[in-house]
């Protein structure tokens, strides 16, 4: 940012490096197509999951993938979407291999089978990942992780800090030279592990997880938009969240997973994890960042940390946000055909717009 720009406290007019997202559920068909411009307006490159069904977990696969979310860009978008595999107990060392040297592959990512949506052909027994451990950590491509156990005596909200302990600090200990991103942290058990690690283990924090706690989810009434997984904690771990996002610290930086659903998918009996937030991401961010008076480091955060960790050029577009005097409306619902996806609604108005 220049230095010929007024101090923060005063700016109606935040000018960006264009921001990227480091963790972006994209969906596919219909879905893809409706869900795919809000993200491409903002963002210039994004991690995307490989969670369909079936996963993409092999070379031609994701390329398949690239090619039908490139054929769904609006016209002139310059959006470049970031492939990953899917980590299976069959999968190939070979294939990992393959599609880095391709260039199709820019990460791995690990499901602990039956951890979250489309997740039971992950990974049931890590030792059996081993091999393709050794070789991502020879190759250097990173491991995204979805940090829970899945073992259903352990309570949901001790899943993460027990995945750590468990999994993630002997993963660290027998593959040290291994970049790991900490995917969607959500609680100061997280956050403090990371700060204890190297640079090597990054972690990617979304807005929601800034904003809402389980009290939200839960109290007057179940709110299954606001339901996802890693669930949303205690609002101490929301405040160390922010405390990581706002510090400065390259070791965290932006992951929306942005992660649609059919309405009808989350408002029933038993309703998919999952909270869409693209459309409104980055006003909510620079809501976040303001209230915590750290509003110069939004961009770090957005735009810098994770193109560092993932050695990646940084970009040289920008974007604009404009703080408005009137409040946003609240967020409309995106339709897919006969679907409507609800937008992550924050629960107070919003401020901040993306302009052009
Ligand atoms: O809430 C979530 N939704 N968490 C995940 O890990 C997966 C995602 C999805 O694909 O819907
Ligand atoms: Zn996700």
């Amino acid at each position: 940012m220049s230095e010929s720009q007024p101090p923060i406290s005063a700016r109606k007019r935040l000018v960006l490096r264009r921001p990227d997202d480091w963790h972006l559920h994209l969906r596919d068909g219909e879905l893809l197509k409706a869900v795919l411009p809000a993200t491409a307006r903002v963002f210039e490159r994004a991690i995307v999951m490989p969670n369909l069904v079936p996963p993409v977990a092999t070379v031609d696969a994701a390329l398949a993938y690239r090619e039908r979310i490139r054929k769904a860009l609006p016209r002139g978008s310059a959006f470049t979407p970031l492939m990953t595999c899917y980590l299976t107990e069959e999968t190939l060392p070979e294939t990992l291999r393959e599609g880095q040297r391709r260039g199709v592959f820019t990460a791995a990512k690990l499901y602990p089978a039956g951890a979250t949506t489309n997740s039971a052909a992950g990974v049931s027994d890590i030792h059996r990942i081993h091999p393709l451990l050794t070789t991502m950590e020879k190759i250097g491509l990173p491991l995204l992780v979805h940090g829970e156990v899945v073992d259903p005596a352990v309570d949901i909200f001790d899943r993460e800090a027990v995945f750590i302990e468990a999994v993630l600090d002997p993963l660290r200990k027998q593959f040290p030279g291994l970049r790991i991103v900490f995917e969607h942290l959500t609680s100061a058990a997280g956050v403090a592990y990371v700060q204890a690690q190297s640079a090597h283990l990054g972690a990617t924090i979304t807005p929601h997880h800034l904003i809402i706690n389980r009290n939200h989810i839960l109290v007057g009434g179940i709110r299954p938009h606001l339901y996802c997984l890693p669930i949303a904690k205690r609002d101490a771990d929301r405040q160390a969240l922010r405390r990581a996002a706002t510090s400065g610290d390259p070791r965290f930086f932006l992951g929306t997973d942005s992660a649609p659903h059919p309405r009808s998918a989350k408002e029933c009996a038993c309703g998919c994890a999952g909270i869409f937030n693209a459309p409104n991401a980055l006003p909510c961010l620079a809501q976040v960042f303001e209230e915590e008076g750290a509003l110069d480091r939004l961009e770090a955060f957005v735009s810098a940390h994770g193109a560092q960790f993932y050695g990646l050029p940084l970009n040289k577009g920008q974007l604009t946000l404009h703080r408005q005097d009137r409040p946003a409306p609240a967020p409309s619902a995106v339709h897919a055909g006969q679907a409507s996806l609800q937008v992550f609604d924050p629960g107070f108005a919003l401020y901040w717009a993306v302009g052009d």
